[in-house]
């Protein structure tokens, strides 16, 4: 399956994250790894699978929301539907804050306005580099879960 990751990072969590998601599917998918500020709306055509990561940040003085990058890139995409393509999200925060990975519960409501199949819960984590080791596992595992759904479609 061909698939695409479009993240955004500011301390580099979410784009750890992403290698290790890209080296688990990539044993059997094609997976193409993208910035949201390298992203265009035409990228996304070619692929069965989009998966968006991005941290937890104030934007536009409200808390928990996705990374100014990757809130252009849902802007540039917010008309558009993708019935037939396949959606996962994961991202980065820190549940010291009031809306804890608020980013994943924004791009989630963004997947459903785009008619877009959420294929697997998304993934929330807590503090990425503090807990570092336990975070590569929970988004190792998290791949994973994800490449066993992928094989049932
Ligand atoms: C200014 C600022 C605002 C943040 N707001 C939130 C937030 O609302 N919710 C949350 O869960 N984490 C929040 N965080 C924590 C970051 O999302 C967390 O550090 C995350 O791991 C950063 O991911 P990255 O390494 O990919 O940039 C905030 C951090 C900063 C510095």
């Amino acid at each position: 399956m061909k698939i695409l990751l479009i993240y955004a990072t500011n301390s580099g969590g979410t784009f750890v994250s992403s290698r290790i998601i890209k080296d688990v599917l990539g044993k059997k998918h094609s997976v193409v790894v993208k910035k949201a500020v390298e992203t265009k709306p035409k990228d996304l055509a070619k692929y069965r699978l989009i998966i968006f990561g991005s941290p937890s940040w104030d934007f536009d003085g409200k808390e928990g929301q996705p990374h100014e990058t990757m809130q252009a890139l849902m802007n540039k995409l917010k008309k558009k539907k993708y019935k037939k393509k396949l959606f996962a999200v994961y991202g980065c925060g820190d549940s010291s804050f009031t809306h804890f990975c608020g980013a994943v519960d924004e791009l989630e409501k963004f997947v459903g306005g785009l008619d877009g199949t959420l294929t697997i819960p998304s993934l929330r984590m807590d503090e990425f580099f503090y807990h570092l080791e336990k975070n590569k596992e929970s988004v190792k595992k998290w791949a994973k879960q994800l490449d066993t759904v992928l094989k049932k479609i």
